[in-house]
């Protein structure tokens, strides 16, 4: 396919380095988080020396706390300093964490993990915000950014776990944080440098004065923009249901390939850490191709509405789990009690896809829909939304442990899924009608837009 990379702005390459360097930093010292934190407290390379279930849970709270704080990140770009400042704090709030992380001590953790949870909450939503702001409203090559920047993404989470995983794991727990740190100074590096590039992005647009007291005009909605919201608010209830399924990757479905699948291949032993650089491995694989499919879909004419691909990636991600409820039966009826590795690679393959065809897909239709002055808030309370879903994934995953079975949830997970996304394909004219056409994309040049 001709992707034909120069129809993008140069400030489109300037925020896809600095997010895929935040994103190594993110996912590397993720990676090490709770082998860190659980690892003997004694020895060559020691730890802190936690319960296992204690440094899940530290984890669990860490993960959703930094997209949390995405929404004060949003609120503070939109009243005081503009996308474009907020994201260089956030980058210097995480180069100052991830160094504190890299000294000894349980303490200078605490601390590290307060400065990331604020970096990440200014910089993600933000830097996401500005790929929108490169484009005008309904280019079609607007999409494709946001496909190029979700790749950049995933290079960074590929490669973090498997290099800064290797040297905090064998060598320091220590150097490992300190790597993930470097990752983060050339990120800010990058975003410094590519200012010049980024001319009248993102910067802090001053709300309405009221002429007679002085103070912020209160500027109602209009009926369209209400309406716009309600897609908006339906949209993070997906995202609730989407990151709740695909987040089972690090627990539920982590645990279960340790002690369910065989991981043989000849005489080698697949770490099961590894099946953890899957998601973005195939992200990196397919995310052209499948942004490609559905561009050609658009252009025959077919239904394409980002509504409509949600709903889509909804359903395909719910069938993934039919490949992990078939491995999951299969462990419990094999002698072996292991099934094949090939349905957990088929499983995260659907997951992809589906990801593929709502993650950066929502992205784009946050900047599409939200009425200007609240694109920051909107895709805060979107990170919000994921980092939910992040929790929910977690609590089915503990049910699978306690009163129900890694079997049942697969399964309960596919039917929730599958029946969701058929209703918002159903519904999809409905739902469609109230973005009031913000959705559409012009073809302007049949020719580069392939
Ligand atoms: N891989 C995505 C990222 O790191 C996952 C994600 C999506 C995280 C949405 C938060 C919100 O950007």
């Amino acid at each position: 396919m001709s992707n034909n990379l120069t129809v993008h702005p140069k400030g489109l390459y300037v925020l896809f380095f600095t997010e895929m360097w935040e994103r190594f930093s993110y996912y590397g010292m993720r990676a090490i988080f709770v082998l860190y934190l659980a690892a003997k407290a004694t020895g060559v390379n020691p730890g802190v020396g936690w319960e296992k279930a204690d440094a899940l849970a530290l984890y669990g709270w860490y993960t959703m706390m930094v997209y949390v704080l995405a929404v004060p990140g949003g609120i503070i770009a939109d009243r005081l300093l503009g996308q474009k400042k907020t994201v260089m704090l956030g980058g210097i709030l995480l180069c100052i964490g991830h160094f504190i992380l890299a000294l000894d001590s349980l303490q200078a953790f605490y601390v590290g993990c307060v400065f990331i949870v604020l970096g990440v909450g200014a910089l993600k939503p933000n830097i996401s915000s500005m790929v929108g702001s490169l484009y005008k409203r309904n280019d079609p090559n607007r999409t494709k950014g946001f496909t190029l920047f979700y790749i950049g993404i995933n290079i960074g989470a590929f490669s973090a776990p498997l290099l800064v995983g290797y040297v905090g794991e064998t060598i320091n727990w220590h150097y490992g944080f300190g790597l993930a740190g470097i990752g983060m100074l050339l990120g800010q590096a990058v975003y410094i440098w590519g200012q010049k590039y980024l001319k009248g992005i993102g910067e802090f647009v001053p709300k309405q004065l009221d002429a007679q007291s002085g103070r912020i005009a209160k500027v109602p909605l209009t009926k369209i923009e209400k309406d716009r919201m309600i897609v908006l608010g339906l949209t993070f209830l997906i995202a609730i249901v989407f990151w709740g399924a695909y987040e089972q990757a690090g627990g539920l479905m982590n645990l279960f390939t340790k002690e369910s699948i065989n991981r043989s291949v000849g005489s080698f032993t697949v770490p099961t850490s590894w099946f953890q650089a899957l998601h973005a491995f195939y992200v990196i694989l397919i995310g052209v191709p499948v942004a490609f499919i559905w561009n050609q879909l658009r252009k025959k004419g077919k239904p394409n509405s980002t509504i409509f691909k949600m709903g889509v990636g909804t359903i395909v991600t719910g069938l993934g789990f039919v490949f992990l409820a078939k491995a999951a039966y299969d462990a419990s009826t094999l002698t072996s009690g292991q099934a094949s590795m090939l349905w957990v690679l088929a499983a995260y393959l659907l997951h992809v896809i589906g990801e593929l065809s709502i993650s950066p897909v929502i992205l784009n239709f946050i900047t599409k829909l939200a009425p200007i002055k609240y694109v920051s808030m909107m895709m805060g309370l979107y990170f919000c939304a994921s980092g939910l879903g992040n929790k929910l994934a977690g609590v089915l995953g503990e049910a699978a442990f306690e009163d129900s079975s890694p079997f049942a949830i697969f399964v309960g997970i596919t039917v929730f899924c599958v029946v969701f996304g058929t209703l918002l394909i159903v519904l999809v004219k409905k739902l469609n009608a109230l973005t009031h056409g913000a959705d559409v994309e012009i073809e302007s040049d049949p020719v580069e837009a392939a």
